[in-house]
Order: C-alpha cells, then structure tokens, then sequence
C-alpha cells in the first residue's frame, strides 16, 4: 500500500494536523507492516507555489513550447500529480484558517487539478480519474464548527476530492483546540478514537479482497 501524507499547516513544528497525519498514517502502516510505503509532501517546509498568470500561461501552452522556465513550473505540478497517482491512501493534514483550508493545501490542490489528467469533461458530464484511493483528512480547529454552516472545510474537501474520483473518504475532527487545555486534551484524544475507528473500517473492508 502506497500512503502519500500531506501536510498542509503553515507550521513546521507542533502542528496539530501534522501530528494527527502522522497518527493515521502510523497506523495504516500497521495495519500492513509488510507492504506499507510512505510518502511525505510537507507544503510548510516546501511551499507549493500558487497558480499565478505565469502558472496558467506555463500549463496552457504545449509542451514543445515551454521555455525552460515554463517547463519547471509545470514540472513542480507533474511531480504532485505523480505521487498521487502512485497512492493508495492519501493522508491530509489540515488546519482550519479564517474557515477555510490553508492556502497550502489551495496550492496543492490547485496543482493536483488537471483536466485531462486527474479529471476530464466527457458527453455525460465530469469524470474523476483519481479512483480507488481512501482519503483520510486530519481536520484541525480552535473552534467548534462539526456540522454547522461555518464549517466550509468539509464540503469543499468532499466535493473537489470527489470530482477528482476520490470518493471514499473519512475525515476526523480535533475541534476546540483553542478553548483551554482540557479541551485540547480532550480534542485529541476524540481525534485518535476517530482514526481507530476509520482505520479498522478500512481494515475489514479490504479483508474479504485480499483473501
Ligand atoms: C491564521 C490562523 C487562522 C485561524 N483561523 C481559525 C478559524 O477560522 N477557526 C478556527 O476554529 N480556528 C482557527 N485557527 C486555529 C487553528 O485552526 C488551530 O490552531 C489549528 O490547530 C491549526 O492547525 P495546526 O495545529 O495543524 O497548525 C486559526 C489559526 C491561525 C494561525
């Protein structure tokens, strides 16, 4: 099993989202000691740069006639693309920032979006090309937003990861972790019983396939 984990706080060190990525992915791993292979794309130590006009220009222009500035831009997408291709589990960190995603993960996403390659338009409407992936998202907030209109995170993850194909996915909330620290506490230790109960779902899923 391929697990490409994506970090996507601003914050190198102590972040909540990354530790909780790291969690699931520590237990996926687990779960198949012998096969398990990890890849960490860490947007706060190698920020994805955004989709600029120079960005746009570089991806709408044919290969054969990139400058070599060009060719580098849209070199640092394919790169991206690839490792998730390659995945069979995608693991995402993420914070909430002013109620919504990191311009880190924008950026990666952004990036991942590709029509004829991760997407395409056909007589029937939209097709995901990224399928049989389990997504797994790490959410991470000072408030409490589960289940409100405040929370923009959640829809817009189901609904741009599912118009790629990614269509299984579970979240886990760590909410409050800005209300005290027994509420941290408590935030945390919710998020590791959620990723138990995501990876044994996944787990005996899978088992009837690989026997
Ligand atoms: C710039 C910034 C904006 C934030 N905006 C929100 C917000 O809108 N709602 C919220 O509940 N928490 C907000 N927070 C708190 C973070 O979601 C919280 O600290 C979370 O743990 C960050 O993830 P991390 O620990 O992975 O860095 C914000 C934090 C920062 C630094």
């Amino acid at each position: 099993m391929n697990i490409l984990q994506i970090n996507s706080s601003a914050r190198a060190e102590a972040s909540h989202s990354t530790a909780l990525a790291e969690r699931i992915v520590s237990r996926l791993s687990a779960a198949e000691p012998r096969t398990a292979s990890v890849v960490v794309r860490d947007l706060s130590r190698r920020p994805h740069p955004q989709l600029d006009e120079a960005a746009l220009q570089a991806l709408f222009t044919p290969t054969e006639s990139r400058t070599p500035e060009q060719a580098a831009r849209v070199a640092l997408d394919d790169a991206l693309i690839a490792e998730l291709q390659a995945a069979d589990a995608l693991v995402i960190g993420a914070p909430m920032y002013n109620f919504g995603i990191s311009a880190q993960l924008k950026n990666w996403i952004d990036a991942i979006s590709r029509a004829k390659v991760t997407f395409r338009y056909t007589e029937d409407g939209p097709e995901g090309l990224l399928k049989g992936k389990t997504v797994y998202v790490a959410l991470t907030r000072g408030g409490k937003y589960r289940n409100t209109p405040a929370d923009t995170m959640v829809p817009y993850l189901e609904m741009v990861l599912s118009f790629l194909g990614m269509t299984h996915v579970h979240f886990v909330y760590a909410e409050g972790l800005a209300m005290g620290a027994a509420a941290e506490e408590s935030a945390i230790a919710s998020a590791y019983e959620q990723i138990e109960d995501a990876v044994s779902a996944q787990v005996s899923v899978e088992e009837p396939l690989a026997a």
